[in-house]
């Protein structure tokens, strides 16, 4: 028998998807690797510190427990629920219902995808900030729909202009993805701005999509609010929090969505067919987490901070144009003028080539990055500041 070419079967809307942002990256700095070359991986978001010891230790005790290997609660056990909505009351001016204001979720990138499963005709636009976040555009070249890209401009302190856009988009718009503090451009909001998305969405009946992955990563006072807290915006949305980067969980795949009742609803009906939820010894261990969250995360955010000190403070030295993030675990860098004949991907590929750092090129998160890299704040300080001595060298 011809050997089958399964490649070719692939169906049409996988076929869309563009090719994976690391891929040419990734084999740069295998081959560094087998010249010898030590490599610095700035690259993907993964946080090295180690997840603190108490929420380690009750995982450990939880894997123990006589029933624990059973299927889970799919949407949440009522008491990680009950604890998710405490934290919010003290953390935010929100308050939630625990019962059907809140959804375990297996890592928000599941959950955002599930969430343009659930909502997406193929007659719908998704209106999407860019530069962003992947799963946010790819969720619908996936799952159907139409992507109407809001760009983020630099003079405009990349924040996106809803109102510009065409009214007859606007009559098919059906969700909107906004995600502050912002990966990849590390901009932060106040309030105020919630409640100008919160207005504009209700008029056009648009589902608010806000992935607040960083919320807990700030810097120098600066304290990020929830979009439930704007006026209005439970009728229209929902928030997405992850423990990946707060609490350094990222392999262990824990988050959670809080809000709007009804939208939740139709994404735990789409979710119980396609899983059941998350292993509950981790759970357990993510009560303790949220119970832990002001020490973890003090402790977090300001050694993140003084990574962005040494970094930034390097590229001032270098020239090299970027603003001082006051939140997330990145910093957005402009090309330099002296490479600007290069695109992200051809400025990553040179980095890693010469010097061993590995960064993320601002393609991968959309066309509007491509004169951009993306640094995270993923290595020691030491490590960090070997970055920014290597680059000089470039
Ligand atoms: C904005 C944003 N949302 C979600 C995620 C993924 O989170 P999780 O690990 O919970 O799927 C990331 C990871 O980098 C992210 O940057």
């Amino acid at each position: 028998m011809s050997k089958i070419d399964f490649e070719s079967m692939m169906s049409n809307r996988i076929s869309k998807l563009p090719p994976y942002v690391f891929t040419t990256i990734n084999k740069l700095k295998n081959e560094a690797r087998m010249r010898g070359m030590d490599i610095i991986d700035l690259g993907m978001g993964s946080p090295d510190m180690p997840v603190p010891e108490p929420i380690r230790k009750e995982l450990a005790r939880a894997v123990n427990e006589r029933h624990i290997n059973r299927y889970p609660a799919g949407d949440g056990s009522i008491e990680f629920k009950r604890a998710v909505a405490y934290w919010y009351s003290k953390r935010f001016d929100v308050d939630l219902n625990p019962a059907d204001e809140v959804l375990a979720l297996i890592g928000s990138k599941e959950g955002l995808a599930n969430l343009s499963s659930a909502f997406m005709n193929r007659d719908d636009y998704a209106l999407i900030p860019t530069p962003t976040y992947p799963i946010f555009f790819n969720s619908i070249t996936i799952f159907g729909g139409s992507l109407y890209n809001v760009p983020l401009l630099e003079e405009n302190d990349f924040l996106p202009d809803f109102e510009r856009i065409d009214p007859a988009v606007l009559r098919r718009a059906k969700l909107m993805f906004i995600s502050y503090p912002h990966n990849p451009t590390t901009t932060v909001v106040e309030k105020s701005h919630f409640d100008g998305i919160a207005r504009f969405a209700k008029e056009h009946r648009i589902i608010v999509s806000h992935d607040a992955a960083y919320s807990e990563i700030c810097f120098d006072g600066y304290k990020a609010p929830s979009f439930l807290e704007a006026e209005g915006a439970r009728d229209i949305g929902i928030e997405f929090h992850s423990f990946s980067k707060t609490f350094s969980m990222a392999g262990w795949r824990m988050a959670f969505v809080v809000g709007n009742p009804q939208i939740l609803s139709v994404m735990k009906k789409m979710k119980s067919y396609v899983d059941f939820g998350v292993f509950s010894a981790i759970q357990k261990a993510a009560i303790v987490a949220l119970e832990m969250h002001e020490e973890i995360v003090s402790e977090t955010a300001a050694a993140y901070q003084r990574r962005r000190d040494i970094l930034c403070d390097g590229l001032d030295k270098l020239g090299w144009k970027h603003r001082r993030p006051k939140a997330t675990m990145y910093v957005w860098v402009k090309i330099p003028e002296a490479f600007k004949e290069m695109n992200s991907t051809e400025f990553a590929s040179l980095i890693v080539r010469e010097t061993g750092v590995a960064v993320a090129p601002g393609i991968g998160f959309g066309e509007a990055g491509n004169d951009h890299i993306r640094f995270a704040l993923v290595e020691p300080e030491d490590r960090i500041q070997e970055t920014v001595d290597r680059l000089s060298k470039l």
